[in-house]
């Protein structure tokens, strides 16, 4: 029987559980595919520390030697950088090998061009764990929506982040004892500031914009911003208005022009995103034809990410159809419409001294807390008059807090 080659290269949190579920999955693997899959080759990094790898396994530092396999079909990368990851899996798609990656940086910024030189050697790229962990809302996306129109995605995108606000609002620990605690879970990336800087979302988001729409906006013009600005404080006030703090990406097709932003909300019990806690994702896929699907489920993590690999082993090695060619629905706000769009603000001072906000903003009034209907540009015109207050977008329905009244952004 012809037997599956693969070389996984990198052998961290990912790299060893992508090998370990080839391991255990092998029978599971061996009735789909109908061949064995066996790991030939694994690049490491350091030759001194002890791993538990089978002794015929070619274990090396130089990817070369991976490269010069007598056999070779399939590349799982699972290392950081873009470099020099990207070379690597170049060459090893000019070798005829399918590759797997699980490096969103990498991805989003070289993925247009693994792709193409994928389609010009007959090859096929897998990456589905680059998006929320073991959430398969690439092939979702790829294979299920082939004919709806998406209009609109949101997302819970980065699992540490997510994990840091659960355990800062539940467990009422500092914001450095719950990034501690996500790093030794291994969920934090090598460098953490990726993950509470919204480096990690942002890349997620740029790859679900092209997979989505077909293309993605410049990256200069994306609204970004990470959750280290949330205090326990912050945190406090709006659990007692029934809202809670989740680190959100959404993509929207406007006219045309693709608009993200990747940046910490708020959201009220209504929304599904208000329960998606600790290092679980979610993914809200608005299309025309469905109306809205939610996916929920672990973002980071060993076997979360090495389940999405496993799953896109078993997609490149069946892969003969081509994939969706996306379609974007064009839902018609100018520009003028967009600036004059009211949101729902949660505006928090740290003082408890708001004379200078218009009345006419009050939706309610709360010990050093407001809710208000503005746009963005009266509500930057309030912080910028004034350096003490913060203020956060509302998604979705706010259920006020003595549940008299449903609040909606329009
Ligand atoms: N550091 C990432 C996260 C890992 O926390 O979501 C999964 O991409």
């Amino acid at each position: 029987m012809t037997v599956i080659k693969v070389a996984i290269l990198g052998f961290g949190t990912v790299g060893e559980g992508v090998y370990r579920t080839i391991e255990s999955h092998a029978d599971d693997l061996e009735a789909v595919l109908g061949k064995k899959v066996e790991v030939a080759a694994i690049l490491i990094k350091n030759k001194q520390r002890e791993r538990n790898i089978r002794k015929n396994i070619l274990v090396t530092t130089n990817f070369e030697d991976i490269l010069n396999l007598p056999k070779l079909d399939i590349v799982i990368e699972a290392i950081v950088n873009k470099e020099p990851t990207y070379t690597f899996l170049q060459k090893a798609i000019e070798r005829g090998c399918h590759i797997i990656t699980a490096n969103k940086e990498m991805f989003a910024h070289h993925g247009k061009q693994l792709i193409e030189l994928a389609e010009q050697n007959n090859v096929s790229v897998g990456f589905e764990a680059t998006v929320a962990g073991g959430i398969p809302v690439i092939q979702t996306l790829k294979q299920l929506l082939k004919i709806n129109r998406v209009q609109q995605i949101q997302g819970i995108l980065n699992g540490t982040s997510n994990f840091i606000l659960t355990e800062m609002r539940e467990k009422k620990w500092s914001f450095a004892e719950a990034l501690l605690q996500a790093q030794e879970n291994g969920y934090a990336e090598a460098d953490p500031t990726n993950d509470v800087e919204g480096f990690d979302a942002f890349y997620k988001t740029m790859i679900l914009s092209r997979l989505a729409f077909g293309e993605e906006p410049n990256w200069q013009d994306v609204e970004r911003e990470g959750i280290t600005s949330i205090t326990s404080e912050l945190i406090d006030a709006a659990e007692k208005l029934g809202l809670r703090f989740k680190h959100i990406a959404s993509i929207s097709n406007e006219r045309g022009q693709i608009q993200v932003s990747v940046k910490p909300a708020l959201v009220g019990k209504e929304n599904p995103f208000y329960h998606v806690e600790g290092v679980e994702n979610a993914v809200s896929v608005h299309s025309d034809i469905v109306g809205r699907i939610t996916l929920q489920g672990p973002g980071a993590g060993m076997f979360p990410t090495a389940s999405a690999v496993i799953e896109d082993l078993v997609y490149v090695c069946l892969n003969t159809q081509k994939d969706r060619s996306f379609k974007v629905e064009d839902t018609a706000v100018s520009d003028q419409q967009r600036s004059c769009k009211e949101e729902l603000w949660f505006v928090h001072a740290q003082s408890n001294y708001f004379q200078s906000l218009p009345s006419n903003l009050i939706e309610q009034t709360f010990k050093q807390t407001y809710i208000i209907r503005a746009t963005k540009r009266e509500v930057e015109g309030l912080a910028n008059q004034d350096k003490e207050i913060s203020y956060f977008p509302i998604v979705g329905e706010y259920q006020t807090a003595n549940e008299d009244k449903v609040l909606t952004a329009q």
